[in-house]
């Protein structure tokens, strides 16, 4: 069954959600995970546009946030006893999920049903929502 799970956070509460369901289902599975950030590229442009930061440190401050989203499920991956292969990318998100998916061979995607943008009156979130349009592998939408 699924052997390599790409599990994409944006660091948010619900996306933690994901990430623990992610990781005990690949546990159960004897799976590993790809634990992806994507740094939002449109975000980056529009805080150097509006605040005229220089792009490098705008961009190493979003590492440093990014890096401890996919530390966090690195590490309930150890405590779990499964291998967790952290990755960030800089992209447009939704695009980029599906890019790492296919790069890293991924055989299924588990993404949270919202994110940090917290529109909870929204079904689903857009990020999740282009995902399942594009995704040609299975995704597991936590809710
Ligand atoms: N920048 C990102 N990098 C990786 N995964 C993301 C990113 N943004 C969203 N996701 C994934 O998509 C899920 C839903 O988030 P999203 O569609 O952005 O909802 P919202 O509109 O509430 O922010 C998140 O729980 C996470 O799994
Ligand atoms: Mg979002």
């Amino acid at each position: 069954m699924y052997k390599r799970i790409l599990i994409a956070t944006d660091g948010s509460d619900k996306s933690r959600k994901a990430a623990e369901e992610g990781v005990e289902f690949a546990k159960a599975l004897g799976a590993s995970v790809i634990a992806l950030n994507v740094i939002n590229e449109v975000v980056i442009a529009s805080v150097i546009r509006q605040l005229g930061s220089d792009r490098k440190e705008v961009e190493d401050k979003l590492k440093v946030v990014g890096q401890k989203a996919v530390d966090e499920i690195k590490k309930m991956g150890e405590a779990a006893g499964i291998k967790v292969d952290p990755v960030l990318r800089i992209g447009v998100p939704a695009n980029t999920v599906i890019d790492v998916a296919g790069a890293e061979r991924a055989d299924l995607i588990i993404m949270g049903s919202h994110g940090e943008s917290g529109a909870s009156k929204l079904l689903i979130g857009s990020v999740v929502q282009k995902v399942l349009y594009w995704a040609t592998i299975p995704v597991l939408v936590v809710r």
